[in-house]
């Protein structure tokens, strides 16, 4: 083969690859949420009366409507004059960030936009947990305290504040699961240093648990 051959089938040879490197090293895009819909729950004391644990899930994906319900109920923005929050936090501080691990990568949720930011590409669902029950779920949820924007105290009292807030966050999710019959669990067996380097998460940001939610087996 002549060698001005060889270098035009190298040349469509470079070409071809680079038309399908995007596709596999593909960053995963921001994703805007429909706004969330308030008005098709459950009466709260229902909602209790069905609150509950559990560690066994069917593998279907939630819609971005119930991810933008589930997420607003978590620890979404419930007074825009005040930018203040469905869940409580010590002194308005707002501590807790949460993430979102799917199938498709990693967000952080952003209150204020209604919109998932990617921080990660690729399925890490399975390094939310040391348990493996939650392998099929949708999604799990990870709470990550940025103790920076707690202002005082020792690191053991800002991770006890931090822990507070998570609390409240992972109750509501609770609730908003009971509502919609969605299977949830809180969770906090964790490798967290595992974890937070998957999310590349800096020094201040500490993961305090975790929350599977997805689709419930049928019959559970
Ligand atoms: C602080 C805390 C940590 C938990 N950690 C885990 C966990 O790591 N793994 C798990 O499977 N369940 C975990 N759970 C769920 C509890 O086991 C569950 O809430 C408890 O058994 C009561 O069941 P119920 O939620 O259905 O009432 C945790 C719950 C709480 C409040």
């Amino acid at each position: 083969m002549s060698p001005s051959k060889l270098v035009v089938i190298a040349a469509s040879l470079i070409f071809c690859v680079s038309l399908f490197l995007p596709a596999f090293g593909q960053e995963a895009k921001p994703i805007q949420l429909p706004e969330p819909k308030l008005d098709q729950s459950k009466p709260l004391m229902l909602a209790l009366k069905d609150r509950k644990t559990t560690r066994e899930f069917s593998s279907g994906s939630l819609s971005q409507q119930t991810l933008s319900n589930l997420l607003w109920a978590a620890f979404g923005i419930n007074r825009p004059d005040s930018g203040r929050r469905t869940a409580p936090s010590a002194k308005n501080w707002q501590s807790i960030d949460v993430y979102v691990a799917t199938a498709e990568g990693m967000f952080l949720y952003d209150p204020k936009g209604n919109a998932l930011v990617p921080v990660a590409s690729g399925d890490i669902r399975s390094l939310t947990g040391t348990q493996t029950f939650f392998k099929d779920a949708a999604i799990n949820l990870v709470y990550v305290a940025n103790l920076t924007k707690i202002g005082e105290g020792e690191e053991a009292y800002k991770m006890f504040l931090a822990a507070a807030d998570t609390g409240f966050i992972a109750e509501n999710v609770y609730l908003y699961c009971a509502s919609e019959k969605l299977a949830t669990v809180f969770r906090v067996t964790i490798d967290k240093a595992k974890l937070g380097e998957a999310m590349k998460l800096k020094p201040d940001q500490r993961i305090t648990a975790a929350q599977t939610v997805g689709l419930p087996k049928s019959g559970k």
